[in-house]
C-alpha cells in the first residue's frame, strides 16, 4: 500500500472519506461579483461598507445546505469564517465586523456546525490570514488600496504584530466554541510579492509558528493545511488550487496528503453573471481523478446573499449526488491503485478489500485492454448495476472466441456492450485474486 508521508493531525478519516464542500459566503456575495471584488474593483472600506449594510440572507438554511452536501457524497466541510474582506461570520469577542451586527443580527456560523454535525460531516474551518478590513493589516501587493494616492501615509502606524494578535484570539475563538474542528484551512501567504518596496507577507507576519503552536495546544488532531509559510513545522495537507495534479503531489521527495480545491464555475464567492459552469463529466471526473492520484477534492459552493445555493449549484451537486450512489464503493477507502491505468481510463484501489475500479473516461467501442492485469482478476463487474463483465487474459489471433486482435503479453481484455451504461462515469469493479 502507497502510504503518504505521517502527519501531526489526524488524517486517516480525511485520506478515507475524499470528498468535501467548501463554502465561500461573506458579505462580497452580495456584490455577486465574486469574493475578490473589493480587490479587483479597488473599492475603499467605505464604498464596500454597503454590502455590509445590506447583509441579510433572510432564507438562510444550513440545514438544507447540509443535507445538500450529504447528498452528494460529501463527508466534509470547509466554510469561510473570514475571507480576505474580513468580515466574519461568527459572533466574535474581537471584532465589530461580523454578522451579528449586520442587519442579519445573527451568528451564522452555530447553526450550519450544528446542520452539518447532524448530517454526519466533518467540520472545516477556512481563515483568511489576508485581511483587508483590519486597521492594522499593512496595505500591499493584494489590497484594494494599494494604488490609493495616500497609500504609504495610510502605512504610517500599522502595526502587524497586532493584527497577528489579532488572528490568534480569533483562531483561539474557533477552536473553542464551536466543539471539535477537524479541519483549519488558512488563506495565504505570498513572501515574494514585493510592491513600492513593500514586502509580501508570510510566516514572520502571521507568526506563524506561534499561531501553529496555538493550534496544537488546542486542537492537536487538527488538520491545518499548508498556506500559512511554515518551515519547519510540517503541513498536514497540501492544497494545489484550480488545477489536477499529473501525479500524487510530493514535497522533498516524498508523497504527502493532499486536497485539489476546485469550483463549479470560475469564483469561489457567489457571481450572478458568470457562464463558465463544468459540465457533469468533468465534475464526476475532477472527484475520481484526484483520488485516482492519492488526493481529495474539496468542491465549492458560492451561497447567495439571501442565504441559498443557487439552481446551478444545486444541480451540480445533484450530478454528484446520482453518481455517488452507485459509485461510493470507488471513492471512500481508496487510494491510486499499484497498476498504471491506460489513457482514457483511471484506476482506483481499495487495498483492504482488494478491489480495483476501472474509470472510463471516454467509452471504447467494445474492448477494454489492461496492462499487466491477465491472470490478476477473479470476477468483474459494473459498479452502477452488479453485471458481470466478461473477460480474457491474454488473447491471440489463434484464438477468436470474444477477441479478434492480438494483445500484448500481460494485457487483459474487458469485453463491454456497445452502448456506455447510463451514468456519467461507468466504474467496473475488478475482484483481484488474493
Ligand atoms: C485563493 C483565493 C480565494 C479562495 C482560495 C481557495 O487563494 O484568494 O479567494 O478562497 O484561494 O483556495
Amino acid at each position: 500500500m502507497l502510504q503518504p508521508q505521517p502527519t501531526i493531525g489526524e488524517t486517516a478519516w480525511f485520506v478515507h472519506d475524499r470528498f468535501g464542500m467548501f463554502i465561500h459566503w461573506g458579505t462580497y456575495s452580495a456584490a455577486a461579483r465574486g469574493e475578490w471584488v473589493q480587490n479587483f474593483e479597488q473599492i475603499s472600506d467605505e464604498d464596500y461598507r454597503k454590502y455590509f449594510d445590506h447583509f441579510d440572507p433572510d432564507l438562510y438554511d444550513p440545514k438544507a445546505w447540509a443535507k445538500a452536501a450529504r447528498e452528494a457524497g460529501m463527508k466534509y466541510f470547509v466554510i469561510t469564517t473570514k475571507h480576505h474582506e474580513g468580515f466574519c461570520l461568527w459572533d466574535t469577542q474581537w471584532t465589530d465586523y461580523k454578522s451579528t451586527n449586520s442587519p442579519h443580527g445573527k451568528d451564522l456560523l452555530t447553526p450550519l456546525v450544528e446542520a452539518f454535525r447532524a448530517e454526519g460531516l466533518r467540520v472545516g474551518f477556512y481563515y483568511s490570514v489576508i485581511d483587508w478590513h483590519h486597521p492594522h493589516f499593512p496595505i500591499d501587493f493584494h489590497h484594494p488600496l494599494r494604488n490609493h494616492p495616500d497609500a504609504d501615509k495610510m502605512n504610517e502606524g500599522r502595526d502587524i504584530t497586532i493584527y497577528a494578535e489579532y488572528m490568534r484570539n480569533q483562531v483561539r475563538e474557533l477552536l473553542t466554541n464551536f466543539g471539535p474542528i477537524d479541519i483549519l484551512w488558512f488563506d495565504f501567504s505570498y513572501p515574494d510579492s514585493v510592491w513600492h518596496g513593500q514586502p509580501g507577507k508570510g510566516r514572520k507576519d502571521w507568526e506563524s509558528e506561534k499561531l501553529m503552536a496555538l493550534i496544537r495546544e488546542i486542537a492537536p488532531k487538527a488538520i491545518v493545511n499548508n498556506r500559512i509559510d511554515l518551515k519547519d513545522v510540517p503541513a498536514d495537507v497540501v492544497t494545489p488550487e484550480r488545477y489536477q495534479p499529473t501525479e500524487w503531489i510530493k514535497v522533498d521527495g516524498r508523497r504527502v496528503v493532499w486536497e485539489g480545491c476546485q469550483t463549479l464555475a470560475e469564483n469561489w464567492g457567489y457571481h450572478r453573471d458568470e457562464t463558465s459552469w463544468k459540465s457533469a463529466d468533468q465534475l464526476v471526473q475532477m472527484l475520481v481523478d484526484s483520488v485516482s492520484k492519492g488526493g481529495n477534492l474539496l468542491m465549492n459552493v458560492g451561497p447567495t446573499a439571501r442565504g441559498n445555493i443557487d439552481s446551478r449549484a444545486l444541480d451540480a451537486l445533484q450530478i454528484y449526488a446520482d453518481w455517488i450512489q452507485w459509485h461510493a464503493r470507488s471513492i471512500y477507502g481508496c487510494t491510486q491503485s499499484e497498476y498504471s491505468a491506460p489513457g482514457d481510463v483511471r484506476y482506483t484501489q481499495n487495498f483492504q478489500t482488494n478491489r480495483l475500479y476501472v474509470h472510463i473516461f471516454a467509452w471504447p467501442y467494445a474492448h477494454l485492454h489492461l496492462p499487466d492485469l491477465a491472470g490478476k482478476v477473479e470476477y468483474a463487474q459494473f459498479l452502477n448495476d452488479a453485471s458481470e463483465v466478461r473477460f480474457q487474459n491474454e488473447s491471440h489471433a489463434q484464438e477468436h472466441n470474444m477477441m479478434t486482435c492480438e494483445t500484448a503479453p500481460g494485457t487483459l481484455t474487458l469485453g463491454l456492450p456497445v452502448l456506455k451504461p447510463n451514468v456519467t462515469v461507468p466504474v467496473i469493479e475488478l475482484f483481484l485474486k488474493k
